[in-house]
């Protein structure tokens, strides 16, 4: 039965970003590629480097001589030592796929068994700034508040016509911690 390791929150890992964490005493390195996690032993199977600690790059092809393109960039972990090449996503090699694999393993992001651990590592400033929808208000407005009695006062501006007056963006929200089963 496979052992589930909790390693950090989702949102604290960006696309593009890693971590190393040493899960009962096995180190892992956990990517966050294009949204997707991937979890790679740390440890590369040519002579035991470790292997997430190398930089992260792409793939330059060619379909014919001359003409280069350079792709899937980030996607690709170079090791620290001698330059071996390994597809985060599989573990596969670059240059021998059937052959050298480093040791990949299964990732998800799950709801946390310590309900804190989400809710702390929340930057302060994300805490500050955050809109409740129930009054219209942010942390921040918190001191105003009680000083404001009209809703010009309020929210600084005299609202027009029908359309309101702010821009609206998308917003994607991680929630959850990233989950490593080995
Ligand atoms: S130890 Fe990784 S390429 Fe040699």
């Amino acid at each position: 039965m496979k052992t589930r390791f909790e390693v950090c929150p989702a949102a604290d890992l960006g696309p593009g970003e890693r971590t190393i964490a040493d899960l009962d005493g096995l180190s892992v390195g956990v990517f966050n590629v294009d949204g997707d996690y991937h979890a790679l032993k740390n440890d590369c199977p040519h002579q035991r480097a470790p292997l997430c600690e190398g930089s992260l790059t792409g793939l330059t092809t060619a379909d014919s001589p001359g003409e280069f393109e350079y792709e899937r960039d980030g996607e690709i972990v170079r090791c620290p030592w001698h330059g071996w090449e390994f597809e985060v996503t599989t573990g596969e090699s670059v240059f021998n796929p059937h052959r050298v694999k480093a040791k990949t393993f299964e990732t998800s992001v799950e709801d946390s068994d310590d309900p804190e651990t989400v809710e702390t590592s929340e930057p302060a400033s994300a805490k500050a700034g955050r809109l409740d929808f129930s009054t219209g208000t942010t942390a921040d407005d918190a001191d105003t508040e009680e000083k404001a009695t009209t809703e010009d006062d309020r929210y600084g501006v005299a609202l027009a016509g029908e359309e309101p007056p702010v821009d609206t963006y998308d917003v994607d929200v991680e929630e959850g911690v990233v989950v490593v089963y080995l």
